[in-house]
Order: structure tokens, then C-alpha cells, then sequence
């Protein structure tokens, strides 16, 4: 193989499977701007955009984005409702695209108190994706570390599993995130040095990268440097590296 062949190789050897992404800072964003927060959420939504094309570029399988915390219903209500109808434009006004690309959407999170019209265009973009294979796109809304593994835990003692059964295999398979690998990366953009409630049981072992860019801000080569920091990490896993075996 010929030295440009095998870099290629390496790099792509070197690639997160999984990213997950906690978009922070549009609304500081909006405010530097004298704009309303919800201005800003806007604009998140165009580096969203961007950011699955990205990640289809480089081969990256699944990407989560954490669109709504189990804790942002704390929010003014005017907020609320713009995420909750910016929900229902992506499903409606970015399907097409996101279709075009191959992407697959799926939802973590509890759906039952998200409004009935944001619950139904969510429905109908996940049916439309649901063949796709190029990306699949994870959107955390009203997703919470901690109720993800209540409820988990609920289902599994409802439906009686033998404690002896309950691994951390099939532990996995009750979350939301069922049958999708650990992420390998989590950025978090705004230089906030915080999980915030996101996935806390699958990020066990993530790479974890702070931009220190509003979300907004995040352009492709943020993401390039978060990626190759990823790629020069040592993933240890609790053992050594290979040159201490
Ligand atoms: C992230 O941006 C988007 C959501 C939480 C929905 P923020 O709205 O948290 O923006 P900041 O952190 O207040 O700037
Ligand atoms: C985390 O951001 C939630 C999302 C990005 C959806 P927040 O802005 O809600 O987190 P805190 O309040 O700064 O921890
Ligand atoms: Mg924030």
C-alpha cells in the first residue's frame, strides 16, 4: 500500500463510531447578539444541520445530539414551546434532506409530556428514516441521564427479570439507547465543563472534548479538532496501554 493509502487507512481506523454531542450556548449566542435566546436556537439548528453532513462525510455511524434536558422544562415558557415547534420544523422542513442522505432518525428519551404536535411529526419523521443506513441520528429530547436508568430499572422489575440475569448487557438493552454502541467521543460546545445529565451510564469510557465555541459557532473545523484529539487519545479502559502489556 502506498504511503497515502495507509494514512488513509489510519485515519479512518481512527474514527469515532459514536459522537455525542451536548449543543450548549445558543442561547449566550443570541444574547451577544442583543437577539432573543430563541434567535439562537435557530441558529443551532443550522450547525445541527451541518454537522450531520460531517459526520456522513467522514463515517461516523451514530450521533447523538442532546436537544432537550429532562431539566429544560425549567425554562420560560415561550422558550419551551419554540424548542418544542423548532422540533416539529426540523421533522417537517429537514426530512427530506436528512432522507436524501440516508440518515436514520430515532428519539431517546420519555415522549409521553412533549406535546401531542411535536409528538406525531417526531412519529412520522422516525417512520420515514426508519430504512436508512448511512447515519443514524439520535436526538435526546427529554432525555435525562437519571430517568433513563429509572425507567429502565421500572421495566426490568416489571417485567420480573431474575436478578441473576440482570447484566450490564442486558441492563443496556432496557435504556433508551437499546442495541446502540457506548459513544466513543462527547463534545460539549460553550466551555462548560459539565455532563449536564446526558447518558451518564453509556459514557462510562467516552473521549470527552470541551469546544470552547458557542454551539452556533461550531463550524467544520471545531469539529476537525475535536476529532483529531479524539484520534490521538489512549483509550485505556482501566488496563495499560499496548507498549506496558
Ligand atoms: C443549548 O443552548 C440548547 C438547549 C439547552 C436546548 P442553551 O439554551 O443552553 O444556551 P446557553 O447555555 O443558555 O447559552
Ligand atoms: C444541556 O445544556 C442540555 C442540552 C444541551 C439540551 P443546559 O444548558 O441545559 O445545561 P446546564 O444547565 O448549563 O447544565
Ligand atoms: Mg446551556
Amino acid at each position: 500500500m502506498n504511503q497515502m493509502g495507509t494514512e488513509q487507512t489510519d485515519r479512518k481506523h481512527n474514527i469515532p463510531r459514536h459522537i455525542a454531542v451536548i449543543m450548549d450556548g445558543n442561547g449566550r449566542w443570541a444574547q451577544k447578539r442583543g437577539l432573543p435566546r430563541t434567535a439562537g436556537h435557530r441558529a443551532g439548528m443550522k450547525t445541527l444541520k451541518q454537522t450531520v453532513r460531517w459526520c456522513v462525510d467522514t463515517g461516523v455511524e451514530h450521533l447523538t445530539v442532546y436537544a432537550f434536558s429532562t431539566e429544560n422544562w425549567k425554562r420560560p415558557g415561550d422558550e419551551v414551546s419554540f424548542l418544542m415547534n423548532l422540533m416539529i420544523e426540523m421533522m417537517k422542513r429537514e426530512i427530506e434532506e436528512l432522507d436524501r442522505k440516508g440518515v436514520k432518525i430515532c428519539v431517546l428519551g420519555d415522549l409521553e409530556p412533549v406535546p401531542e404536535g411535536t409528538r406525531e411529526a417526531i412519529r412520522q419523521g422516525v417512520e420515514r428514516t426508519a430504512g436508512n443506513t448511512t447515519l443514524q441520528l439520535n436526538i435526546a429530547f427529554n432525555y435525562g441521564g437519571r430517568q433513563d436508568i429509572l425507567q429502565a430499572v421500572r421495566r426490568i422489575a416489571s417485567e420480573g427479570v431474575p436478578p441473576a440475569e440482570i447484566t450490564e448487557e442486558t441492563f443496556g438493552n432496557f435504556l433508551y439507547t437499546e442495541g446502540i454502541p457506548d459513544p466513543d467521543l462527547v463534545i460539549r460546545t460553550s466551555g462548560e465543563l459539565r455532563i449536564s445529565n446526558f447518558l451518564l451510564w453509556q459514557i462510562a469510557y467516552a473521549e470527552i472534548v470541551i469546544a470552547d465555541v458557542l454551539w452556533p459557532d461550531f463550524d467544520r473545523a471545531e469539529f476537525d479538532r475535536a476529532l483529531s484529539a479524539y484520534g490521538s487519545r489512549r483509550r485505556r479502559y482501566g488496563g495499560l496501554d499496548d507498549d506496558n502489556r
